[in-house]
C-alpha cells in the first residue's frame, strides 16, 4: 500500500467507523451476534492467500464475516460488564499512536516518553491524586500498562521483590516465595488469583461485611496474625473500589492502617470506579489514599479511552523499578545536553513494567482530555450515573424486584425478590432473546443481575425501553409460575438466605420431579457468572434448559414455603 492508496483507503475506513457506531446508535443491528464457536474458521480461507488481495475484498470479508461476529458494547442494549471507553477522540488518538512507532527508553521515543508521563499528572490531578503519585514529584509516579491485570501483577511483583529485599540479611537462607501471603477481599478481580499464580504466592481471600461489602478489616488483621504464626510471610493486599460484581468499594483508611502497621504493601485496584473521580464529589473514597503504596484504574472503561490504557501509580517509583530494572540504571546521558525541566529526570519507560517496548498510548489520552476538557468528562460521568438512579427507580417501582446491592456509580444490581432461581431464569431469557444483554454475578452467594450504563452516548430512552424489556420477560415468567415472584416476596431476606441451596424433596407438588440433595447452583464467583446461554444449544435442548430452571426455581420456593410454615 503506498501513501495514495493509504489516502483512499483510510478516508473509506473512517467513514465506516462512523457508520458503523451510527448504525449502532440507530438500534439498526442485534447487540449480540449470532454465531457458534468455530463460526470463522468455516467462512474464512484456512491459508494466507498467495497473492495481495485487494482493499475492497477485505473490507467486504469485514462487513459480512467480522462483523457478523462482534459483540457490539457500544449498542444501546448491550448492558453487561461496565463502560467502554471508545470516543472519536480516542480512535484518532489510537489511529495516530499506530504510525509513530514504540517506546522503550527516554532516547528511543522523547515524545512518547514525556507525553506519558504528563498526562499521568494530569489525571492525577483531575482526580485528586496525592502529590507523591505525580512524577513531577520525583518520588513516585505513574506510567500506562496494558490492562488492570498487568497493573495487579507489576504491583505484586514490586511488593515481593520489596519484602524479599528486606528479608535478605535476617535470614543466612533466602526466603522461599511460596512462604509470602497476599490478601483481597472475595470480590476482588480474578487478576489478583492470576497475579499471585504468576508471583508464585500464596492468597487469601477473606470475607466482606454484610452492609458495605468491603473487605473486612478484622479478618484481614487476624489472617496476617495467624499466617506469622505458621511461618508465613504476609507482605501485599489489594483492595478494590468499585468491585467487578456489584462496585462495592474497600474502606482504603481502615486496609491502609492495617497494611501501614503490619508493613503490608497496600494496592488498590480502581480499575471501573476511578474514572469517577474526576468528579469531585466521588473523593471521598480516597480517604486514606496516603497509606496506599499503588493504585490502578482503567481509563479504557469510563474515561473515553479506547482498550488499552490502565493508568498504575505508586508512591515510590524506586521501589517499583528495583523489580524491573535490569542492566544499568538511567538511560545514557543524552549527548551530554542539559535537561530543561530538573524535575524531570531521564526516564526510561521500560522500567515502569514487564515489557520493553510500548506503544504512544498517551497520545489517546491527550486528545480525549483535550477535546473533552476535564468538565466534559465530569458531564459523562455524571450522565451515566444520573441514568444508573434512574433505572433503579423506575425498576423499583415494580415490587418484584429489590436492590441486591446499593446502586453505586453507574451500576445497578437487582434481583427478583429473593428468588435465585428466578432470577437467573430471567437473565437467561432476556439474553436469548437477544432483547438486552446482561452479565450476572454473585454477590453473598445469591444471584444478582448487573446493569451496567456502557456507552458514551447512552440516553435515557435505553433505560425506558430496558425496563420494558426487564418487566415484559417478568410478565412472561410471573404467568407461568402463578405469580410466584410475589410468593418469594412475602418471605423475609434473612430467611431466604438461610434456606438457598437448601433443597427440599416435596413430594406433595407433583409437578417438577426433585432430584435429591441437589441445589440452586450458585457458584462463588468473585466475578461474572455465566448467563447460562450456551451458545450452539438447539431450540429443544434449549427448552430443556429452561425447564431445568423452571425446577430450580419449584424447588427453591417449596423451600421458602417450608421455612414460611414452621
Ligand atoms: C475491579 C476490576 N479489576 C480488574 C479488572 C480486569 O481488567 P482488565 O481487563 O483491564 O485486565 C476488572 C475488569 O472488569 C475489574 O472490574
Amino acid at each position: 500500500m503506498d501513501a495514495a492508496e493509504f489516502r483512499r483507503c483510510g478516508k473509506q475506513l473512517i467513514d465506516f467507523i462512523a457508520d458503523y457506531i451510527e448504525s449502532l446508535n440507530g438500534n439498526r443491528r442485534e447487540a449480540m451476534p449470532r454465531v457458534l464457536p468455530g463460526y470463522l474458521r468455516q467462512r474464512l480461507p484456512l491459508r494466507p492467500p498467495d497473492q495481495p488481495e485487494t482493499w475492497e475484498r477485505v473490507m467486504s470479508d469485514v462487513e459480512e464475516h467480522i462483523l457478523s461476529g462482534t459483540a457490539h458494547w457500544l449498542h444501546p442494549d448491550f448492558n453487561a460488564y461496565f463502560p467502554i471507553g471508545i470516543s472519536y477522540a480516542s480512535v484518532l488518538g489510537d489511529l495516530l499512536s499506530s504510525s509513530f512507532g514504540v517506546g522503550f527508553t527516554w532516547r528511543s521515543n522523547p515524545a512518547l516518553t514525556e507525553l506519558e508521563r504528563l498526562m499521568l499528572d494530569w489525571l492525577a490531578e483531575m482526580m485528586g491524586m496525592p502529590a507523591h503519585f505525580r512524577n513531577d514529584s520525583g518520588i513516585g509516579g505513574g506510567a500506562l500498562q496494558g490492562s488492570a491485570s498487568d497493573c495487579v501483577l507489576v504491583s505484586m511483583l514490586a511488593a515481593r521483590k520489596e519484602k524479599l529485599t528486606q528479608l535478605i540479611g535476617k535470614d543466612a537462607e533466602p526466603l522461599p516465595v511460596s512462604r509470602l501471603v497476599a490478601y483481597c477481599s472475595q470480590l476482588a478481580h480474578p487478576c489478583v488469583d492470576k497475579a499471585a499464580v504468576i508471583c508464585g504466592v500464596r492468597l487469601r481471600r477473606l470475607g466482606y461485611d454484610d452492609e458495605n461489602l468491603a473487605l473486612r478489616c478484622d479478618l484481614l488483621e487476624s489472617a496476617v496474625l495467624e499466617d506469622r504464626q505458621l511461618g508465613l510471610v504476609p507482605f501485599y493486599v489489594c483492595a478494590v473500589l468499585g468491585t467487578t460484581a456489584c462496585a462495592s468499594c474497600d474502606n482504603l483508611s481502615d486496609v491502609g492502617a492495617v497494611c501501614h502497621r503490619e508493613q503490608l504493601w497496600c494496592h488498590v485496584d480502581a480499575a471501573y470506579s476511578g474514572g469517577a473521580l474526576v468528579c469531585p464529589e466521588f473523593r471521598p473514597l480516597l480517604q486514606g489514599i496516603e497509606l496506599v503504596d499503588s493504585f490502578n484504574f482503567n481509563p479504557s472503561k469510563w474515561l473515553l479511552c479506547t482498550f488499552d490504557a490502565s493508568v498504575l501509580w505508586v508512591k515510590s517509583q524506586s521501589k517499583l523499578k528495583d523489580a524491573f530494572v535490569s542492566g544499568p540504571r538511567a538511560s545514557i546521558p543524552v549527548d551530554d545536553a542539559p535537561i530543561s525541566n530538573p524535575l524531570e529526570q531521564i526516564c526510561d519507560l521500560k522500567d515502569w513494567g514487564i515489557p520493553l517496548s510500548r506503544r504512544f498510548r498517551s497520545l489517546k489520552l491527550w486528545f480525549v482530555i483535550r477535546l473533552y476538557g476535564v468538565e466534559g468528562l465530569q458531564r459523562h460521568i455524571r450522565l451515566h450515573c444520573r441514568l444508573a438512579q434512574s433505572f433503579e427507580s423506575q425498576l423499583l417501582k415494580d415490587g418484584r424486584f429489590q436492590l441486591a446491592a446499593k446502586t453505586r456509580f453507574s451500576l445497578v444490581c437487582f434481583r427478583f425478590r429473593d428468588s435465585d432461581a428466578l432470577s437467573r431464569l430471567l437473565v437467561c431469557r432476556i439474553n436469548q432473546s437477544r432483547d438486552l444483554h446482561l452479565m450476572p454475578a454473585s454477590v453473598r452467594d445469591r444471584y444478582i443481575i448487573r446493569y451496567a450504563i456502557v456507552r458514551e452516548r447512552a440516553v435515557e430512552a435505553d433505560v425506558n425501553r430496558a425496563i420494558r424489556v426487564i418487566l415484559k420477560h417478568a410478565d412472561q415468567l410471573d404467568g407461568k409460575f402463578s405469580n410466584a415472584a410475589s410468593i418469594a416476596s412475602a418471605i423475609p431476606i434473612a430467611t431466604a438466605v438461610a434456606t438457598s441451596g437448601n433443597a427440599v424433596n416435596d413430594s406433595e407438588d407433583a409437578e417438577e420431579p426433585v432430584e435429591l440433595n441437589s441445589s440452586v447452583p450458585i457458584r462463588k464467583e468473585p466475578s461474572y457468572m455465566s448467563d447460562d446461554l450456551i451458545v450452539g444449544l438447539s431450540e429443544d435442548q434449549l427448552q430443556e434448559k429452561f425447564r431445568q430452571m423452571s425446577r430450580e426455581f419449584h424447588r427453591e420456593r417449596r423451600s421458602l414455603r417450608r421455612r414460611l410454615d414452621k
